[in-house]
């Protein structure tokens, strides 16, 4: 695509924006620190399961301060099912910097913005454009996608110089009305140039101008995915009196301080659920059901069977609470929260 033809895409993409543009909690104000929170949270998270965290997080924690001064397990309550719970330590990590070295007001200057904890190359770029009306690209899949198709471009996107070079392109477009358009190309993302099954090419205000209108399932070209790793685990709920024995998880590596349900490596029988549970010393009454679920991380699955056990006595190396006290004290990540669903509709 010849740089003149890139150059019509703010005007086309600008009208269309204001025409078409979903009215969604975030766009309703250009403080900061809520473009910061909706931007952190729309990573790897669909708009649709956004938006419900992103209100109540913000009524609970209407400020920098109250972000920076939030206990873990409130934040991570917070947090509970959206996922990838290193973004909301990461939160609270910059909200303290913040505090500590701009003086509680969120950086204006891009170089600040990119050096906070979990802020990124896309995070820097939406928050500098959207708030501060930078001329600063945020390159995420969607406008991979986007400009992959427009410009006919068969470099694969998962390349790092792929991401450079698209946002070194759109930075030599961008309007002075830099926040819109940054919104403008991840609605056409999110609503036209869809990922997958066809796009609307129909409704399309750039399909004059594109390139890649006929090979839109050729593009993007992506790189072939390594197969995620899978881990067998057997997950035990334990009731006892009508509470449940749940344990925080290790301050390290996968799900780090969140809660969940004793479990072990590998998929166990019934006889072998005993045999744990007698080593374990806990007297089981009844072994009731299983279940088999699996939940998909970044990086591996976990294949997992839930056994369901009542027992007679609380053992000491588990917290027994009842299932009002995990609602409102613990965060049990969805891997596990989908054996507590079980129980919640058989109760
Ligand atoms: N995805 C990432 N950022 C977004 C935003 N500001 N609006 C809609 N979808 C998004």
């Amino acid at each position: 695509m010849g740089e003149n033809q890139l150059a019509a895409l703010p005007g086309l993409l600008l009208g269309w924006y204001e025409a078409n543009r979903r009215d969604l909690p975030w766009r309703s104000d250009r403080e900061p620190y809520h473009i910061w929170v909706s931007e952190i949270m729309l990573q790897q998270t669909r708009v649709e399961a956004v938006k419900g965290y992103y209100t109540r997080f913000l009524e609970k924690l209407p400020d920098i301060q109250a972000l920076a001064q939030c206990d873990d397990d409130t934040l991570h309550k917070l947090w509970e099912g959206l996922g990838y719970y290193s973004r909301v330590r990461n939160l609270k990590k910059a909200a303290r910097v913040i505090l500590e070295k701009h003086e509680g007001r969120f950086p204006e200057d891009y170089q600040a913005i990119l050096a906070l904890p979990g802020i990124g190359e896309y995070t820097a770029g939406a928050i500098s454009s959207i708030a501060f009306g930078q001329r600063r690209a945020a390159v995420d899949g969607n406008v991979l996608r986007v400009m992959a198709r427009l410009r006919g471009d068969d470099t694969p996107v998962d390349l790092p110089e792929c991401k450079s070079r698209v946002r070194q392109a759109l930075e030599e477009i961008y309007p002075e009305e830099a926040g819109a358009f940054t919104q403008a190309l991840m609605e056409l993302g999110a609503t036209v140039c869809l990922p997958n099954g066809e796009p609307k090419c129909g409704q399309c205000p750039c399909a004059a101008i594109c390139l890649g209108r006929e090979r839109w399932r050729e593009l993007p070209v992506k790189l072939p995915k390594k197969a995620k790793k899978e881990q067998e685990r057997t997950v035990f709920v334990l009731s006892q009196g009508g509470r449940y024995a749940i344990e925080r998880r290790p301050g390290k590596g996968l799900l780090a301080g969140l809660w969940q349900f004793p479990n072990v490596e590998g998929t166990l029988e019934a006889e072998q659920v005993l045999a744990w549970a007698e080593q374990a010393g806990l007297a089981p009454r009844e072994l009731e059901r299983k279940v088999d679920r699996s939940h998909i991380f970044t990086h591996i699955k976990w294949v997992m069977r839930g056994w369901y056990l009542e027992v007679d006595n609380p053992i000491p190396a588990y917290t027994w609470m009842t299932p009002e006290e995990i609602e409102v004290q613990a965060a049990l990540p969805t891997a596990f929260r989908q054996f507590w669903e079980e129980i919640r509709e058989n109760v």
